[in-house]
Order: C-alpha cells, then sequence, then structure tokens
C-alpha cells in the first residue's frame, strides 16, 4: 500500500513524538513509523531530567498536564564527596531557572496519547525500514506491517531512530563524520520501591566508584552506581547493589538512604558520539540517531527535544514561504548546543567516575574539581546554567 504524508518519521520515542507532536500544532502532516509496540516504548526505563526548556517546550504546546501534576520541580543538586554533601544552588545562580524529575516514559505516555487524541498517525511494530531518495525530491520508506510491505511517500525523512536505528548509516559514509568517545564506566540503575531519600538529585563521588540517587514518584526511587560495562548483571544481587551504594553514599551527618524491594535492574554502557552533518538532502536525523552523551549530565532527553524544536521552526518556515534556508543551517544551528551539551556531559562524567588503575595524580585532579566547583560561585554557575540548560532561542 502506498501512504502519502508531508514528514515522515522513523522512531517513536521521544524526539519522534514530539516532532510530530508539533508540526501537527503548526499545521504540518506527519506519519511515525516505530519498530516496537506501544507498551515497550511506554514501559522502557530510561532518562528523568527535564531541562527548564524541556518542561516549557511540554506545557506551552499542551502536554504537560500530568508532568505538572506529578514531577518534582528541583532548584538545586547536591555533590557528595569527602563524606558531606555541598548543594548547588542551581536556582539562585541561574536567575530562576530550575530542573524537573519526571521519567521519559511518562513523557511518551502523554505524547502518544496527545497524538492519537488529535487523530495522528503512528504505526507501531513496523519491520524492515528503509528510507530511500532522499537525495531527490521525492524520498520515500519502505517497511512491512502485518506481512505486508508498505511504502510512505514525504517531502521529508526525519531519522529519529535512536542510536542504534537506521537512518544514520544510510547516509553515505563518505558525507558524514563521526566522533566518539567509549568510556570504561557502565551505570546499573535500580528501581526501588521505597520513598526518596532526598528532596534533590544526590551525585556522589567515592573512591569505590560514583552513585547517584534520583526518584521517580513519592514510593519510587531511581539509584545508580557505577560499574564495569561489560559486567554481568547476575554478579549484583541486590544485597550487594545496596552495600555498595551503602559505602559510596555513607555521610558523617546520619543521612539515611531508604531501602526496598528491587523493581527493575539493568546496566547501560556510556559513549559519547556525534555525527556531522546531522542531515543529508531531505534526511534529518535528530536525537540518539545523530548524536550520544554518558547519562551523567541528564541532557540525552534534552537535546533531542532541543533538536526537534529547530527542525519544527525550519520546516514550517519552508511550507511558510517555501525558503530552505533554514532547513539547510538545521545541522550547524543544533550541533552548537550538541558539543556543549557533550563536553558537559563528558566534564560531569571525568569529574565524578574512578577508572581502573587509575592513578593517584588524576584523582587529587577530581577532588580539586570538586572542591573548586562546590566552593567558587563562578565554577559553579558554570555547572548550574549547563545542568539546567541553556535557553532555546
Ligand atoms: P530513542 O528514545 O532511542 O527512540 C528511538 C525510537 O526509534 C525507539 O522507540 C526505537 O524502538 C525506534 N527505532 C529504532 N530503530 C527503528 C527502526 N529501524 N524502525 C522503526 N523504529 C525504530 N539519558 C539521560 O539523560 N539519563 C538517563 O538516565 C538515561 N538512561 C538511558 C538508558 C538507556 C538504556 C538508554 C538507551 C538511553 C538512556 N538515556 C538517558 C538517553 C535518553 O534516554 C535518550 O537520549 C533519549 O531516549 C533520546 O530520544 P530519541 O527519541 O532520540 O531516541
Ligand atoms: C534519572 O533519574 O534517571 C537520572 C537523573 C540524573 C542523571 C541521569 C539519570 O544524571
Amino acid at each position: 500500500m502506498q501512504i502519502t504524508t508531508r514528514v515522515g518519521i522513523v522512531g517513536a520515542g521521544p524526539a519522534g513524538l514530539l516532532l510530530s507532536h508539533l508540526l501537527h500544532l503548526a499545521g504540518i502532516d506527519s506519519v511515525v513509523l516505530e519498530n516496537r509496540t506501544r507498551e515497550a516504548i511506554e514501559g522502557t526505563i530510561r532518562a528523568g531530567v527535564l531541562e527548564q526548556g524541556t518542561v516549557d517546550t511540554l506545557i506551552e504546546t499542551g502536554v504537560g498536564e500530568r508532568m505538572q501534576r506529578q514531577g518534582f520541580v528541583h532548584h538545586g543538586i547536591e555533590l557528595r564527596f569527602g563524606g558531606r554533601g555541598h548543594r548547588i544552588d542551581m536556582h539562585e545562580l541561574t536567575g530562576g531557572r530550575a530542573i524537573t524529575v519526571y521519567a521519559q516514559h511518562e513523557v511518551i505516555r502523554d505524547l502518544v496519547a496527545a497524538r492519537l487524541a488529535a487523530n495522528g498517525t503512528i504505526l507501531f511494530e513496523v519491520e524492515g525500514v528503509t528510507v530511500r531518495d532522499f537525495d531527490t525530491d521525492r524520498p520515500s520508506i519502505r517497511f512491512r506491517k502485518d506481512g505486508e510491505v508498505h511504502e510512505l511517500r514525504c517531502d521529508f525523512i526525519a531519522g529519529c531512530d535512536g542510536f542504534h536505528g537506521v537512518c544514520r548509516p544510510a547516509i553515505p559514509a563518505k558525507q558524514r563524520r563521526e566522533f566518539s568517545r567509549v568510556y570504561p564506566y557502565g551505570w546499573l540503575g535500580i528501581l526501588t520501591e521505597a520513598p526518596p531519600s532526598t528532596k534533590e538529585l544526590i551525585y556522589a563521588y567515592h573512591e569505590r566508584g560514583f552513585a547517584l540517587v534520583s526518584m521517580r514518584s513519592p514510593q519510587i526511587q531511581r539509584l545508580y552506581i557505577q560499574c564495569d560495562p561489560n559486567d554481568d548483571i547476575a554478579h549484583w544481587p541486590d544485597q550487594r547493589v545496596w552495600s555498595e551504594l551503602h559505602a559510596r553514599l555513607a555521610t558523617d551527618d546520619g543521612w539515611q538512604l531508604a531501602e526496598g524491594p528491587v523493581l527493575q535492574k539493568g546496566i547501560i554502557a556510556m559513549r559519547s558520539f556525534v555525527v556531522e552533518p546531522m542531515q543529508c538532502g531531505r534526511l534529518f536525523l535528530a536525537g540518539d540517531a545523530a548524536h550520544i552523551v554518558p547519562p551523567t549530565g541528564a541532557k540525552g532527553l534534552n537535546l533531542a527535544v532541543a533538536d526537534v524544536r529547530v527542525l519544527v521552526q525550519a520546516l514550517t518556515r519552508y511550507y511558510t514561504t517555501g525558503s530552505r534556508e533554514a532547513l539547510d543551517g538545521y545541522s550547524q544551528k543544533c550541533l552548537r548546543r550538541v558539543w556543549r551539551a557533550e563536553h558537559f556531559s563528558w566534564f560531569m562524567t571525568s569529574m565524578l567516575h574512578h577508572a581502573a588503575g587509575e592513578d593517584a595524580f588524576q584523582q587529587r585532579l577530581q577532588r580539586s574539581q570538586l572542591e573548586y566547583v562546590v566552593s567558587s560561585r563562578a565554577a559553579a554557575t558554570s555547572l548550574a546554567e549547563n545542568y539546567v540548560g541553556l535557553p532555546f532561542d
């Protein structure tokens, strides 16, 4: 079967769904193709920190209602080292900006509901997606659904299919340059049924490795510890996870970590990655399809939102004036923010993790950097403005 739309979107992650939602509000038709089920995309546990600009975008476009009711607004974060917590007052340092802790899969649920309520098309469980002819004026996407081959004809293709998707590799190798760094660290993350142990996120530096205390609801905590990225989760029975968390988060002021049943447990590897440019002809990459950051800066989901905003502005300009100028500048505009986030994520990761065999010199540098960040207003302001996210323009 042949379907026609203006923008064919591959991937129903935060990038693809938000793009489809914002295009709809701009009166531009799109179709989203997703290879997983609705239940799978709405149930995958991932990021949790939304920058101020992301929060504003969701509220202004009518999909922020549940987030405003259920999200946690945080005005600061704690950096914990040497057995003590040090608060970075982001709100004060950035002139009133904040972050909201609200799970990525809840954002996905809100966006899917909004698209379906507006009669938007999301085709789940598609297979064998291939993007074609994006170097011509008539690009198309071929895929299978329920055993049948379909063709989606469109004016533009948005590759929102994540790091392992098919869109980026479809760009001829000679027309893209890739930058990447793989870290020798992984994060073991758990969801636990216990009330949050803290009002604000705790990033802990410890000689046994990094730990992070986050939350999902008044009943559920999200906790992470640094581990070997190639480790087997079977080596981490709950008791070992708790004992590492207690050791890495210990303070001398009587702070207590709330424990509860472990609901979910997994290991993620950490890498930085950028492809340049983020476009080729009529194919535009957005979100993880174009760039990956380690989660220490909490930037992955927020960068996807930033890309999508730029793409929607450019497409709107094209459809209202016929000008391709903003589309041609898409990649250049996005990459400025992408590289800032890459640097910040690398900086936070390098400051807070311990690599096996790391020398004492490196550890002294980390400790010096931490002490500088919590004692110098200039250094704290720099961390705070990157963490809450630079304003969108
Ligand atoms: P994705 O969310 O990856 O969405 C891509 C979508 O495309 C998926 O639904 C996928 O099924 C679909 N897709 C892929 N290939 C195809 C295909 N061929 N055809 C059709 N559909 C396809 N960031 C943080 O800031 N903090 C975190 O704690 C954190 N944890 C993470 C944990 C994991 C396991 C992962 C993978 C990422 C994590 N991230 C985290 C990063 C953050 O979740 C991503 O930056 C964010 O999801 C990017 O959104 P996206 O829409 O670009 O890509
Ligand atoms: C999360 O809550 O999942 C989370 C919080 C902060 C990060 C990364 C992940 O830096």
